[in-house]
């Protein structure tokens, strides 16, 4: 398993261009099993994600191909409405694709994903929104057995979300979008990555009205038509570079950004003493002194966003006084917080809720990584620490940052990869 070898401490200043986002990228490729057609996406960012839903559509028999940031996809030939679990298991957005199988040949069969570090992130609520179009679901040796009703196509309807899902609200657009009349969705995820989906199945010819309300009421159409489209930036590989600035006194400029999705983070960025500018596609966050304690509760959008948790997590460490992290989405999303403690933090955890008493600095340390997003609160902390620290298990980090040593690297992080 590949390393990161660390070694501190640095002031992380410099410019950065954000990639596609991770998040939105996924449910996209997704929808291109959809339309009965060729459709071309940019700004699709290199991950091992991408790759492995790439691989996932191309066992379907869609022609799919990334070439640099663009992905082309003809699902005029789709033979196959099978996800095995080789591939399921290793990446839960893989469910994504079992809404545009469904609605698309009136039959699906996907592995269930299991559970992941962060929790047991069951997806009932895609299954339920299925039901509520007709499908009848059976589960038999962990895969998803899902079957539109006589007639091979789902039927719109009334279904109203138990709670706020971002993957739910996707999937249950994805299937909506082909089913026979009107869906009406209530308690959708409102997150740009869902908006994002949205609007790339109108380009292709759905009918949603709704767009980025709790309130969808979709129009099934019996087909949809490529498209041409670009991916929206990256929110949190934005907000992860930004927050190295405030934890090193420095000064981060994120290009081919938008400063529209991250609202709340910015506004905490600034009351923990940033100076933060933003134009039509960047954002500047400049840091002089310490960083101040803040309170953060993650919420569903437009809240305070869970997947920035943990790297806001690591400037609290270094703040002055006391800050509370409370975790509202996930039930086991402070995985990172004993390898944080390993770097010298102050933080004792109680349930969802973490209160971290700010130290002067980091120590180096040999630490692991967690899932995705701690894995960059891990490289941040580090690159703050006075010494050299080793990140094991960094896979992690690369399913979700694009060429993320070259980007640290020009920030001023002294980082190499050491091969295992
Ligand atoms: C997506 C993001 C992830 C982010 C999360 C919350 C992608 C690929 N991933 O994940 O980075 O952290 O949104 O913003 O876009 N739940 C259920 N039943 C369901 C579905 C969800 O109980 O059927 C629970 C989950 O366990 C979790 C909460 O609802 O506690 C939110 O999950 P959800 O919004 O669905 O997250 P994902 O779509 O998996």
């Amino acid at each position: 398993m590949d390393k990161f070898k660390i070694t501190g401490k640095s002031r992380i200043a410099g410019e950065v261009t954000i990639s596609g986002s991770k998040n939105a990228a996924l449910p996209l490729l997704a929808a291109m099993i959809l339309p009965n057609g060729e459709s071309v996406l940019h700004n699709v960012p290199t991950l091992k994600d991408t790759e492995t839903l790439i691989k996932l559509i191309a066992g379907t028999g869609v022609a799919i191909a990334k070439q640099g940031n663009t992905v082309v996809a003809d699902a005029r030939c789709v033979t196959d409405y099978y996800a095995p679990y080789e591939l399921v298991r290793t990446m839960r957005a893989s469910i994504l694709v079992l809404g545009p199988l469904l609605a698309r040949f009136g039959e699906a069969e996907v592995s269930l994903p299991g559970g992941c570090s962060i929790g047991s992130r069951p997806v009932d609520q895609h299954l339920k929104a299925f039901e509520a179009m007709g499908a009848s679901i059976t589960v038999e040796n962990g895969y998803v057995k899902a079957k539109a009703p006589a007639g091979g196509r789902l039927i719109g309807c009334d279904f109203s979300f138990d709670m706020v899902t971002v993957g739910g609200t996707e999937n249950a657009i994805m299937a909506a979008v082909l089913a026979k009349g009107v869906t009406r969705l209530q308690n959708c995820a409102c997150e740009p990555e869902v908006v994002d989906l949205a609007k790339m199945l109108v380009t292709m010819g759905a009918k949603i009205d709704g767009i980025g309300t709790p309130t969808m009421v979709i129009e099934g159409v019996d087909d949809l038509h490529g498209c041409e489209y670009t991916v929206i930036s990256d929110r949190i590989e934005t907000g992860s570079y930004l927050a190295g600035a405030l934890m090193s006194e420095g000064d981060v400029l994120t290009k081919n950004t938008s400063a529209e999705f991250l609202y709340p983070v910015l506004k905490k960025f600034e009351s923990m003493g940033a100076i933060i500018t933003t134009g039509n596609d960047w954002i500047r966050a400049v840091m002089k002194g310490r960083p101040k304690a803040v309170d953060i509760r993650t919420q569903v959008h437009p809240g305070f966003p869970t997947d920035m948790q943990a790297q806001l997590m690591a400037v609290c460490c270094l703040a002055q006084g006391t800050s509370t992290i409370i975790e509202n989405i996930f039930e086991n999303r402070f995985m990172h917080v004993p390898e944080l403690q390993r770097l010298g933090a102050n933080i004792k955890v109680d349930g969802h809720a973490a209160v971290v008493v700010g130290v002067d600095s980091f120590t180096p340390a040999p630490v692991m990584a967690t899932d995705l997003r701690a894995s960059m609160s891990l490289v941040m902390a580090a690159a703050c620490a006075d010494g050299e620290s080793i990140i094991d298990r960094i896979y992690h980090i690369d399913r979700g940052y694009d060429d993320v040593e070259n980007k640290l690297r020009a920030l001023g992080v002294n980082i190499e990869r050491l091969k295992g």
